[in-house]
């Protein structure tokens, strides 16, 4: 048997592991692996943009940020555009890579992404094509799995951000505030935050006012507090205020990103101490994954093969209570998981004492 395996959207610390998860099983069975180059773009040319795998060629990549076979967030498949919006793939490019993959033999694909890369999958699959996905995205906020891989090293980048920070806000007696990725979903900035020591955290889950943060950070001064570590996630608004984005319109999804500076310009009158934004941005998708990635992007890698070898066609590959299963891609995809604001994690911040700006 031949399968594909193709990554798309953002890059995420894990990827390699999952390839390398793929190659060492599907080996085991004897199948051929086609990695397609790109994402669903390697589908396209004419006899598909490829490098067969084998086990040979994943020897240590798992520690290795980024992915080996490329990646893109834009282009041909995109079926998501914008927040819950899905575009149709039109036909001519899904018969394109029906062409490709049937002239290669490729029987099956196993799509690694996140909510728009599956939703382009579930497509695919309610079109014909035999697809698995794999539940990549260091935002967290896929449906239908406790965890994707990426997500911990993301956390463990902002938590590494936040003890340097904490060490030169000290010194100066500053406001440090650090904004953090997670699109609409405040994952990376929760779990990141309560690890980092945020005395702050401001999520897109809980409108936040400023003025609140501001009586927070008075309040630690009169306490003799030196300095307060604010974390933001990029997808948080102020009270009645709107999402701030980039202004770049060329990737398929609004681009966000300026919240951090919004927040430290307007904390800083409002609290007379001097004030620094850090923007962590891509430092949270690059670099090795951490060894839980590693490990978790494997077994996703070899539960797909299995599901494979099952025939468990437009499922995804899940995380549930430390067990790898599966579940329809289409649980997965309609709506973001995003954090509950009255659940466990946000009420442990607040007994742990950090503001959540309202
Ligand atoms: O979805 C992953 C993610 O890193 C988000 O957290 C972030 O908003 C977005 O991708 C950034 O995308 P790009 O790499 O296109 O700037």
């Amino acid at each position: 048997m031949k399968i594909g395996v193709l990554n798309s959207g953002g890059d995420c610390p894990g990827l390699n592991s999952v390839i390398s998860g793929v190659v060492g099983a599907a080996d085991k069975l004897g199948w051929e692996v086609y990695g397609f180059i790109d994402g669903f773009e390697g589908l396209l040319p004419e006899g598909g943009d490829y490098i067969k795998l084998t086990p040979d060629d994943t020897i240590g990549i798992g520690k290795l940020g980024g992915t080996i076979l490329g990646t893109t967030n834009k282009g041909n498949f995109a079926a998501k555009v914008g927040v819950g919006d899905v575009a149709k793939i039109p036909e001519e490019i899904m018969s394109a890579a029906r062409d490709n993959l049937k002239h290669l033999g490729v029987e099956a694909l196993i799509v690694i992404g996140g909510d728009g890369s599956l939703t382009t999958a579930l497509q695919m699959n309610e079109e014909g094509f035999n697809v698995v996905g794999v539940p990549k995205t260091i935002d967290n906020d896929l449906q239908a799995t406790a965890m994707t891989f990426g997500f911990d090293s993301a956390v463990t980048t902002v938590v590494d951000a936040l003890d340097r920070l904490q060490t030169t806000g000290q010194s100066h007696k500053r406001v440090m505030v650090l904004e953090v990725m997670g699109r609409h979903a405040g994952w990376i900035a929760l779990w990141g935050g309560i690890g980092g020591g945020a005395q702050v955290i401001l999520l897109p889950e809980i409108e936040f006012d400023l003025n609140k943060v501001a009586d927070f950070i008075n309040q630690r001064e009169k306490e003799g507090k030196r300095s307060t570590l604010i974390v933001v996630a990029e997808g948080a608004s102020l009270k009645g205020g709107k999402l701030v984005t980039t202004g770049d319109t060329t990737a398929s999804e609004i681009a966000l990103g300026g919240v951090g500076k919004i927040v430290a310009d307007q904390i800083e009158p409002l609290t007379g101490k001097d004030t620094r934004c850090c923007v962590l941005g891509h430092l949270q998708r690059g670099g090795s994954p951490t060894s839980i990635d590693r490990i978790l992007g494997a077994r996703f890698g070899v539960k797909a093969v299995k599901m494979i070898k099952a025939g468990e066609y437009g499922r995804m590959v899940s995380y549930q209570a430390y067990h790898v299963g599966s579940v329809p891609i289409a649980d997965a995809v309609h709506q973001l998981r995003k954090v509950d604001p009255s659940g466990e994690m946000v009420d442990t911040a607040r007994a742990l004492g950090i503001c959540l700006g309202n």
